[in-house]
């Protein structure tokens, strides 16, 4: 009775399936290698959290923090894009706090766009992309992200006639793990200010990079009509904390902060501190979850190919995408795996039409682990094959 049509249109997840798949595989009394989420199990840099604990002793952040409070937050954000990216944001018109990358975009969709706009975005793609947009009753397009164009849209195929209120992109990618080089941020900006449409990319993975790899900014393309979200969930393993930014655009900026207006009082000081402190640290310090990541990257892709299953090399982020041969049914997959193998992964059509014949797998165990779960899972598949003959 008090669901209003907005609330109804948010899509059910399958994470709720496979929590329950897993629940049953508990009961049964399976060892469970859950692999679904994508939320690091590293601790934040000591000094990170040393400042939080230092700052919950100070008074002074036990208030409302005002626009004016977020100073320190903001001008460490403007820092790290112009160490890191080279790119030059004014502090106080074109950088905003948010409670997480998450938040960021649902309400920058309310800031930016009215209902009935159309929003173009990955598929497959982070699943909150969809609630998001229902909540701001945008009309979605779905961009295929194909395997054979190393998951990256193609923007050419999209009807000329099509005039997209915002274009949603994410690399380094969940699920697929794939990568953007600036020139394609380049080429994407240029076809987003050719229709006025708003380029927002969601770049929490910007420091999970492996080996040499550097991720580009989208804002390298300029700030004119380009919104990023920073996170500090991934980077350094900040989840919980509930913190990140916002940065471009000062137009879309402004509209974010109006409607944030309305809805919150930005973090906590405390987190603000240690955030602003994490996004300052050198990458010896700041980096060494990545180092962690790709070890444990080094470990599951031989096994994965090992059972023919198709998986590209990642660069960066937190997961292998793998695409399973014959599969046409990864959510049934992925219930059997809990319940007859104990190993949780998420089902690709969690992402979207186009996830499907895929599964994920979250880097959140170590290295052993993970060769553990792909042999248990190379075990079912044999289990099954036998069965069937
Ligand atoms: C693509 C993407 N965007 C946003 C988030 C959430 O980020 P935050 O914790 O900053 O809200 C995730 C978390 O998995 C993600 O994969």
């Amino acid at each position: 009775m008090w669901m209003s049509s907005r609330a109804a249109d948010v899509p059910g997840s399958v994470f709720a399936l496979m929590d329950a798949a897993k629940s049953r595989a508990r009961a049964s009394g399976l060892p469970i290698i859950d692999l679904s989420i994508g939320s690091s199990d590293q601790s934040p840099p000591e000094v990170v959290l040393e400042a939080l604990r230092e700052a919950t002793r100070d008074p002074l952040t036990y208030r409302y923090p005002l626009f004016s409070d977020t100073a320190p937050l903001r001008e460490a954000a403007a820092a790290y894009l112009l160490r890191r990216f080279g790119v030059r944001v004014n502090p106080e018109t074109e950088v905003l706090p948010l409670i997480g990358a998450q938040e960021g975009l649902a309400h920058l969709l309310l800031a930016v766009t009215d209902p009935g706009d159309t929003l173009l975005l990955p598929d497959p793609g982070y699943p909150p992309y969809l609630g998001a947009a229902a909540v701001a009753g945008l009309k979605t397009v779905p961009l295929p992200l194909l395997p054979e164009r190393g998951f990256l849209p193609g923007l050419d195929a999209v009807p000329a006639d099509l005039q997209p209120r915002a274009l949603l992109l994410n690399y380094p990618n969940n699920p697929t793990s794939a990568v953007a080089d600036a020139a394609f941020f380049a080429e994407a900006a240029a076809w987003c200010r050719a229709r006025s449409t708003l380029l927002i990319h969601d770049h929490p993975y910007a420091e999970l990079t492996y080996d040499n790899y550097r991720a580009p900014s989208a804002l390298e393309a300029g700030l004119d009509g380009v919104v990023e979200l920073h996170s500090l969930s991934k980077t350094h393993h900040m989840g919980g904390f509930r913190v990140g930014f916002a940065a471009g655009d000062a137009g879309a900026v402004a509209a974010l902060a109006r409607v944030k207006g309305a809805v919150d009082f930005h973090p906590y000081l405390g987190i603000q501190r240690a955030a602003a402190l994490a996004l300052g640290l050198p990458d010896e310090v700041g980096r060494t979850g990545a180092t962690i990541f790709q070890a444990r990257r080094d470990a599951l892709i031989p096994a994965l190919r090992a059972m023919n299953w198709e998986v590209q090399w990642p660069q960066a982020s937190m997961y292998a995408w793998a695409r399973v041969p014959g599969l046409t049914d990864s959510v049934s997959y992925a219930v059997r795996a809990a319940e007859e193998s104990g190993v949780v992964i998420s089902p690709g059509r969690a992402f979207g039409a186009r996830g499907e014949g895929f599964v994920r797998f979250a880097l959140v165990q170590p290295p052993e682990v993970l060769v553990k779960a792909a042999g248990l899972l190379a075990g079912m598949e044999v289990r099954e094959r036998v069965e069937r003959e």
